[in-house]
């Protein structure tokens, strides 16, 4: 599984997006390190805090079906109906999300458009001086 075909997954994903209040699509594909990939898309809901972004989605079906351990994740997202144009950025608290569960000098967040992958980050770089299990004395290995 390259970058390529990851974001392929992730611009799929797009079509399941719940999305009528922003009308912003986003996908998301997580590759875990046994190798299978899980895909998520964006759910809204009408009292607004209770919506999901594509990327916790992806980790929260993988992490439910017992993968602990990430090496990437593709983003692309942009207005409903759209093929997107310009990079989408995992908000904060996904970013936080991707902290508990993934090496932030490893895990690669793969950001791409139509034309393509377009910056490849790693969550140490995303979330730089972040807060997590490492900081709390967790070892997780
Ligand atoms: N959203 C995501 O799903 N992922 C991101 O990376 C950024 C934002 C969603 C949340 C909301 O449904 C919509 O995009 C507009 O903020």
């Amino acid at each position: 599984m390259d970058e390529r075909e990851l974001l392929a997954l992730a611009i799929k994903a797009r079509e399941h997006a719940y999305v009528p209040y922003s009308h912003w699509a986003v996908g998301a594909a997580l590759l875990a390190s046994s190798g299978r990939v899980y895909t998520g898309c964006n759910i809204e809901n009408a009292a607004y805090t209770p919506t999901n972004c594509a990327e916790r989605t992806a980790f929260f079906k993988a992490l439910s079906e017992g993968e602990r351990k990430f090496d990437a994740i593709a983003v692309a997202g942009g207005p409903e109906h759209e093929e997107p144009e310009e990079i989408c950025a995992p908000c904060g608290v996904c970013r936080q999300v991707m902290m508990e569960f993934c090496d932030p000098g490893q895990f690669r967040v793969i950001l791409g458009t139509k034309d393509g992958v377009q910056t490849v980050m790693t969550l140490g770089e995303l979330l730089p001086v972040g807060f997590g299990p490492q900081t709390l004395g967790i070892d997780k290995e």
